[in-house]
């Protein structure tokens, strides 16, 4: 028989199906059993009656195991009193493979014994909302730039330099030299818009971070625009509707799973352009004041990095992501256009999600001056022989341009509503986690 997914079901309703799967949870009172059964697809009840089916089927059914693999046969119906949920009355229940003891049962389990199962967690209601909200977001990332000129460029894994710093370099053996895992696409993505006008690249990218925190991972997906003559606010402008446009897809698709996970949607329904735009002077001040009021521990001077406890602060007090911009210029990369007005800053920004989130991107205009790279490029104590070909890219033609990235996981964590980026993709890394 063919195979009909949980996910059409709506359509099949009053005729015999067949459902491949597996079973989720079981309960029976007597002569009834009541099989909750997933094919990945979604979920559905199905209702078996022992004087109803054959022998074989009753037995069955009662030996079946959480997570064993069954082929069921039946006839969906919508439930009597819930319209949308259906259900489905068992006539054949054929067993593929019996599991052994499940070790994900229905009761609480620590995060760390999940992580260990996290090739078994993932078959969880949770965790495929989670996944599903994933590929949407990344479908809508692919369908914004798409559907606006961008074209993809994909950007090496392999690198020879350093693009966000070299204290979260993971380094490599490539042969005879040294060569690092890509901490960002941006110093080819500019390469490319010098040929394409407007790139976008998306892959993973990799960072030794040594923090434990609720935002870092080791390995992430980071897409990255870039685009020829854009100045900051140009930046500016083309995340605000990148942001907005990815939560309204995820709000118009994705209702059932943010409901899953109890996601408050009138939060992400107020993210629409324009977002607050606050240079970082204001920023600094608004930290002090909160310093000041005892609502932050510690005092924040100005020159610093933002730190994570102060992203939390400032992007709690809007409803809409944040757009901090002008970061003095020594805190950020070496390869940023300083604020003619003020050389002392950088036309960076980063892009700060409400309710706490922080920073899920961050960008601005790079520097088209060969003489001002070459200066720091000496003053980050960078390889000046790894950046020959990105040094040629100031001298055939140089344009103001910029761009950012934004972490896939970090907007997925914002979007879900999560405590931590662990969940917001499949196979986690992390400091103490390589495994599974
Ligand atoms: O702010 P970052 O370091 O910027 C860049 O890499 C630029 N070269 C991007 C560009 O302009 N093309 O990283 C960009 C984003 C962050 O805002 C954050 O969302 C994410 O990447 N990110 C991380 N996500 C998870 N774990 C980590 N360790 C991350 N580090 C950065
Ligand atoms: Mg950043």
């Amino acid at each position: 028989m063919t195979q009909t997914y949980i996910s059409e079901i709506a359509k099949h309703l009053g005729e015999e199906v067949t459902i491949k799967g597996w079973l989720y949870n079981k309960r029976s009172s007597g002569k009834l059993g009541f099989l909750e059964i997933r094919d990945g697809s979604g979920m559905i009840q199905g209702v078996v009656s022992k004087k109803d089916v054959s022998d074989e089927t009753w037995e069955n059914s009662e030996k079946v195991t959480q997570e064993s693999s069954i082929i069921v046969g039946g006839v969906p119906r919508e439930h009597p009193k819930r319209p949308g949920v259906y259900e489905m009355d068992i006539s054949r229940l054929e067993v593929v493979s019996i599991a052994q003891e499940y070790p994900i049962t229905p009761k609480e389990h620590g995060v760390e014994f999940l992580m260990d199962h996290r090739h078994l967690w993932l078959r969880s209601r949770r965790q495929h909302a989670i996944l599903r909200v994933r590929h949407e977001i990344i479908k809508a990332v692919r369908d914004f730039f798409d559907n606006n000129g961008f074209t993809l460029c994909d950007t090496p894994i392999f690198t020879p330099a350093a693009c966000e710093g070299t204290t979260t370099l993971f380094e490599v053996d490539y042969f005879d030299e040294k060569a690092y895992l890509t901490q960002s696409g941006q110093l080819y993505n500019e390469a490319t818009a010098a040929a394409f006008g407007k790139v976008y690249c998306f892959g993973p990218t990799f960072r030794a971070e040594k923090s434990k925190t609720r935002r870092h991972l080791t390995e992430f997906w980071m897409v990255e625009p870039e685009v020829a003559y854009a100045k900051l606010d140009d930046v500016m402008s083309l995340a605000e509707q990148f942001i907005s446009y990815i939560v309204a897809r995820v709000l118009e698709n994705r209702k059932d799973e943010l409901a899953q996970l109890e996601r408050d949607t009138g939060k992400l329904e107020s993210i629409v352009p324009p977002f607050p735009r606050l240079q970082y002077d204001e920023a600094v001040k608004i930290l002090q004041e909160g310093h000041a009021k005892g609502e932050i521990e510690h005092q924040f001077e100005w020159g610093g990095d933002l730190g994570s406890p102060d992203e939390t602060y400032l992007s709690g007090r809007y409803d809409k992501p944040v757009m901090v911009h002008r970061y003095p210029a020594a805190v950020k990369a070496f390869y940023m256009e300083p604020d003619p007005e003020r050389p002392d800053l950088a036309l960076c920004v980063d892009v700060l999600a409400p309710e706490g989130y922080g920073e899920v991107i961050g960008g601005g205009e790079r520097s088209s001056s060969l003489e001002y790279l070459l200066k720091q490029i000496k003053a980050h104590d960078l390889p000046e022989e790894a950046f020959g070909w990105y040094l040629d890219l100031r001298k055939y033609g140089s344009v103001p341009h910029g761009g950012f990235g934004m972490g896939i996981e970090r907007a997925v964590s914002w979007i879900c509503g999560l405590e931590h980026v662990r969940e917001t993709i499949p196979f986690p890394r992390m400091l103490n986690r390589l495994k599974p």
